[in-house]
């Protein structure tokens, strides 16, 4: 085959120079055609539409164009010509044709269009290669650079916390030890508790909940940070929006109190969505005309919308009337109940139709290092709830004061002594600062309009579920 330099199918189908001759390689969606003459549908990832390749059976002949299947992978150098078909600008009539790898029609999963999701999820290694997980796994990356975009032009620093720790103060999930002692040998003391001094660490380790604590480190330094890495909590819940493994994006900044980290989080997520309309058109209009009809409806609605802002009491004041007037919850709902996820859509979807960000929570329902309200009983913590989603982002304005965070850790049995170092900011030098954790995922969710949080991490990794 002539060498020629490979377009991307992207640029090719926005190409006016018709009659050249380009090379694209890509994944045969289709093969289809007459005894003259045969379409070729080729995608190479590099967009969500396909290239047709348009090829003269007797130039080949049937036998050498039968392996051209659904899957297969080939290499084209062909003409590029105004395409004759509606919606597409350039097609390729195919001058020369390389087989790198043909997909047996007799074992290659992705034969007919319209596989489940649930189908999709047990062939994870394939899936990315059909339209949806294409889509998804495009706006996915596109999501990232958005956020890395959106702090880096406002002077926030990206900082890398650990993965591996040794403190379990966060209190933000069940968490997942790490360890090299041998699991069929290992040492108690008298009290049958784990000797960790031999631990690779010399102490008991685990992976990250959540890279805040060090986050806050950092913003009394650099003044304001975010953290965008991997998250791990082991508890068993089995819900369309709980990953074991997700990425968590936590902004942390000096001098910040409750309403700008309430501004911040409010003007993030509205950047990131109108940065996947900006630059995610064709994938979020097919995941729109595909999956759900009122996804574009609903990012532009977001994007025009003051978020509510509404205190967990006068939350909780809405929910009771919505109970008094004949709505049935199936979770408890008084004063001092963490809300469920019905709850907090309730007052998104049902109440205000609009993203509701409620603030100052019981204190007993949040975390130990959240800023005391006055009143004693609540504190300065924000969840953003969203529509079809309930909680995207969870935060607060952080305790400065080293005598209130210390008594209210020892309160909530906080080990304090794991977490020295945290304290000691409150020691020297120390300030208002807040922040807050934004699921990556869910705010993918939103994004693509799809429903189930497996479908929007390639490789999801949820509870008796860790293949591939
Ligand atoms: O509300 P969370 O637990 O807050 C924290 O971890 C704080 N340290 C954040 C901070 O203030 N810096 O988690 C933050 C967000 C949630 O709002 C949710 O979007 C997401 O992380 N999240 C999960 N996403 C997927 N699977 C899970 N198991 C999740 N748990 C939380
Ligand atoms: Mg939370």
């Amino acid at each position: 085959m002539e060498a020629i330099k490979r377009t991307k199918i992207v640029d090719v189908l926005k190409s006016k120079a018709f009659g050249t001759t380009v090379n694209v390689k890509g994944w045969v969606r289709t093969r289809r055609g007459s005894k003259q003459v045969n379409f070729i549908a080729l995608n190479d990832g590099s967009t969500i539409h396909n290239v047709q390749i348009v090829v003269d059976v007797d130039t080949w002949g049937e036998e050498f164009l039968k392996p051209i299947t659904t899957g297969a992978c080939i290499n084209v150098n062909g003409t590029l010509v105004e395409s004759q078909g509606q919606g597409q600008d350039a097609e390729i009539q195919a001058k020369e044709i390389q087989i790198y790898g043909t997909a047996d029609p007799a074992t290659y999963p992705l034969q007919k269009k319209g596989h489940s999701f649930e189908f999709l999820r047990e062939i994870a290694h394939l899936r990315p290669r059909t339209n949806t997980f294409g889509a998804i796994f495009r706006i996915r990356h596109h999501m990232a650079i958005a956020i890395h975009t959106f702090f880096h032009d406002r002077g926030f620093f990206y900082f890398h916390t650990p993965v591996i720790t040794a403190s379990d103060c966060e209190g933000a999930g069940q968490m997942f030890q790490v360890t090299t002692m041998n699991l069929y040998d290992l040492k108690k003391d008298e009290k049958g508790s784990i000797d960790y001094t031999n631990d690779f660490f010399g102490k008991q380790a685990s992976l990250t909940v959540s890279g805040q604590l060090e986050g806050e480190l950092a913003a009394m330094a650099l003044g304001a940070i975010y953290t965008f890495g991997p998250t791990f909590r082991a508890e068993n819940s089995n819900t369309p929006r709980h990953l074991a493994e997700f990425w968590m994006v936590e902004p942390e900044v000096a001098f910040n109190e409750i309403a700008e980290n309430m501004q911040l989080a409010e003007d993030f997520i509205k950047y990131c969505i109108q940065w996947a309309l900006n630059n995610c058109l064709d994938d979020i209009r097919f995941l729109n005309n595909m999956i759900d009809k009122e996804l574009i409806e609903r990012l532009n609605f977001v994007l025009k919308q003051d978020f509510i802002r509404l205190s967990y009491t006068e939350g909780i004041k809405i929910l009771e009337e919505a109970v008094a007037n004949g709505h049935t919850f199936e979770f408890p709902l008084f004063w001092g109940a963490d809300l469920a996820s019905e709850h907090e859509r309730y007052l998104v979807e049902n109440h205000f139709k609009c993203p509701v960000i409620l603030t100052d929570y019981p204190k007993e329902i949040k975390s130990f290092y959240m800023k005391q309200n006055d009143d004693g009983k609540t504190v300065r913590a924000m969840d953003v709830l969203f529509p079809k989603i309930g909680e995207i982002i969870g935060g607060s304005q952080r305790e400065e004061d080293y005598d209130k965070l210390s008594a209210h850790a020892k309160e909530m049995g906080v080990p304090t002594k794991d977490i020295w170092w945290y304290l000691d900011t409150r020691r020297f030098g120390t300030a208002p600062h807040a922040g807050f954790g934004l699921g990556f995922e869910r705010l993918l969710l939103f994004v693509t309009g799809m429903t189930n949080i497996r479908d929007v991490i390639p490789f999801p990794r949820t509870p008796n579920n860790c293949e591939f």
